[in-house]
């Protein structure tokens, strides 16, 4: 579904990304983790095509790039991956549902389908009953529900979300875990997920672990990777 091969990435003397192989397969659910400052947002970016590699190719559902500057990706912002950010990114004025059918109306869906895609998609994340409300009569948690069906409305096949719950209560936190989980298991329309997280017990939840270190990424436990023994007491 999404493969890195040798991805690297430069800001000027500072070697970020110095060789990332990587892939995430179809339905499945996969927790970047790594120091802060090590790259795991420009990784991100370049493969949403917000951000031209320097070297190496990125494989998306048949497409291929990487290098490519964000002008010559377009198709893939509109149509390959979704976004999930830390701080939700809604606009304060607009109801969950128009939120969510602006972003379809944007990337060139007709606006009585855009709404219809958009309702199917808050129906899927538990908002159903909350069409019509704005962004500051919904909680924290419901507010980042409104991102992800945002992002997964249009039937994108891969979400990238970058610290989706930075800025969650624990139990908020743990719900949208749940519910990609639920997205990338579904039978019928299953998606693949690239998550960044600091905390190590969302990221045990995920179906997999990478860790970027020292520009590479390395499969890794969690367990090793926080210096933990098997019963989580620090080594
Ligand atoms: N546009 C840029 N210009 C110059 N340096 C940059 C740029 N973007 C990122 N960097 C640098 O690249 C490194 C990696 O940044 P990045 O944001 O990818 O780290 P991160 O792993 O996401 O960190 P955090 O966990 O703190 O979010 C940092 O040292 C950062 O300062
Ligand atoms: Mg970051």
């Amino acid at each position: 579904m999404l493969e890195v091969n040798g991805l690297t990435k430069s800001f000027g003397s500072l070697h970020v990304l110095k060789g990332v192989n990587m892939q995430v397969e179809k339905g499945e659910m996969v927790a970047l983790m790594g120091p802060s400052g090590s790259g795991k947002s420009t990784l991100l970016n370049i493969i949403g095509g917000l951000l031209a590699g320097d070297g190496g190719s990125i494989t998306l559902d048949n497409r291929t790039y990487g290098k490519k500057g964000p002008s010559s990706v377009v198709d893939v912002r509109r149509s390959k991956v979704g976004w999930i950010f830390q701080d939700f990114h809604l606009l304060d004025n607009l109801s969950a549902l128009d939120n969510v059918a602006i972003a379809l109306e944007l990337s060139g869906i007709p606006s009585n389908e855009a709404v219809e895609a958009a309702e199917v998609a808050l129906t899927k994340v538990g908002l159903g009953d909350r069409l019509n409300f704005i962004p500051d009569q919904l909680s924290g948690g419901q507010q980042q529900r409104v991102a992800i069906a945002r992002a997964i409305a249009g039937n994108r096949p891969v979400l990238l979300a970058d610290e989706p719950t930075g800025n969650l209560d624990i139990a908020s936190g743990k719900d949208v875990m749940k519910l990609f989980k639920e997205l990338c298991h579904d039978e019928t329309n299953p998606i693949s997920i690239l998550m960044v997280t600091h905390d190590p017990d969302l990221a045990s939840t995920a179906d997999r672990m990478l860790l970027l270190n020292d520009g590479k990424t390395e499969a890794s436990d969690i367990r090793s990777a926080w210096g933990l023994d098997e019963d989580g007491e620090e080594e």
